[in-house]
């Protein structure tokens, strides 16, 4: 059986190394560079409790899942691939610095307690006591004790390792231009003016699958890029003043190994302009300045967006489609990092075995049915 993936972000490169575990005949098609897309712009939070939202109760579950699949996954990826991808186990702590935010957080906390998430109320002199360098006229926070974090970028290296160690062929650089379909079959797909025959392709192109040509538009994935721009600020790696990962009213701060803290992130609907705009980074510095006032010296390492693939309900595009052999894995929009586990796992089995998993059925394209059944009549 031979599979074509499009797209090395880390769900197709997730999906790759998994099949090639099962000895299966792999090649991933990347555009660019392995893992330099969403994943590599991302923050790596795994917060299946804090980030989520009223109205996405429908996708708590798999969040949770993917959660309690990262240990393991991590274990076997730290093995195979021999790189460390920075795995931090502190949580989350969300934070109000004034009484409006602190009356939003109570909503939340009680929304989060309503479905079942479990999380804790904390002091500010506790939180101060563990993040003394948090700004010390901050009201409360919660704290969300499973909500780890990786480091994405590393997490992006060590799967392309894991993925061709384990057999799988990386095509980068090599743009899919085209699927080839005939009588709603997958023949193929075209990349630099050559044809590769495959009995499954799936398609993880985040941002861009809805781009690649030859779908009919019945099957073309309802996928949008939502631009994040984010930038890093550089602690002492041996003495960083923030270890958790912080949810404040308008930014996120994530701690990595190396010192660095990202600040994150804008969510804009721009299409693919990737400009760095003045406001945002205005409005990512001043949020990570009114959290931590004494970041004002530390240096800024990096500044850069990146595309979400944001789907129409927010939720991913998992599994099979009208097209026999077309498998969709993507849109996983905020979640990308959280959601490879179990993306990988579930598109696997169901290649492998040919039977959808109950965990992703509800996540399939057909949830978007309108224009299948224009199609039909
Ligand atoms: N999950 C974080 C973000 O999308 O910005």
């Amino acid at each position: 059986m031979k599979v074509g993936i499009i797209g090395a972000g880390i769900i197709g490169l997730s999906i790759g190394w998994y099949l090639s575990k099962e000895g299966i005949d792999v090649t991933i098609f990347e555009k660019n560079e392995a893992g330099k897309g969403a994943t590599w712009a991302s923050a790596g939070m795994l917060a299946a409790r804090s980030e989520i939202e009223p109205g996405e109760e429908y996708l708590l579950q798999l969040l949770i899942d993917s959660k309690n699949l990262w240990p393991s996954f991590a274990e076997e990826l730290i093995q195979e691939s021999k790189i460390d991808i920075g795995y931090r186990k502190e949580g989350t702590i969300l934070i109000a610095l004034d009484y409006d935010d602190a009356s939003k957080l109570k909503s939340h906390y009680n929304y989060l307690k309503k479905i079942g998430i479990d999380v804790e109320i904390l002091s500010s002199e506790k939180i101060l006591e563990i993040e003394p360098f948090l700004n010390p006229n901050l009201i409360m926070g919660l704290y969300s004790k499973e909500d780890h974090q990786v480091d994405n970028r590393l997490v992006a290296l060590a799967l392309k390792e894991a993925f061709i160690k384990s057999g799988g062929i990386l095509k980068e650089r090599a743009e899919v231009k085209k699927v080839v379909i005939t009588n709603d079959e997958i023949e193929g797909i075209i990349a630099k003016d050559e044809f590769y025959k495959f009995d499954f392709v799936v398609l993880s192109a985040g941002a861009w699958s809805p781009l690649i040509e030859g779908i009919p538009k019945h099957v073309i994935p309802p996928v949008r890029p939502v631009k994040g721009q984010a930038l890093s600020i550089q602690m002492d790696p041996s003495n960083p003043i923030i270890k958790h990962v912080i949810w404040g009213p308008e930014a996120y701060l994530v701690p990595k190994n190396d010192g660095r803290l990202v600040v994150g992130a804008t969510v804009e609907e721009v299409g693919f302009d990737n400009n760095i705009t003045v406001s945002a980074v205005y409005s990512l510095l001043k949020a990570c300045w009114e959290m931590v006032p004494s970041i004002s010296e530390f240096p800024i390492k990096e500044i850069w967006s990146g595309f979400r693939p944001g789907s129409r309900d927010d939720a991913p595009i998992l599994g099979p489609t009208r097209i026999k052999g077309l498998i969709m894995a993507t849109g996983h929009h905020r979640n990308g990092i959280l959601l490879a586990p179990i993306t990988a796992k579930g598109i696997t089995e169901f290649i492998v075995k040919g039977v959808l998993p109950s965990y992703i059925k509800r996540f399939t394209l057909d949830r978007f049915n309108t224009s299948w059944n224009e199609y039909k009549s």
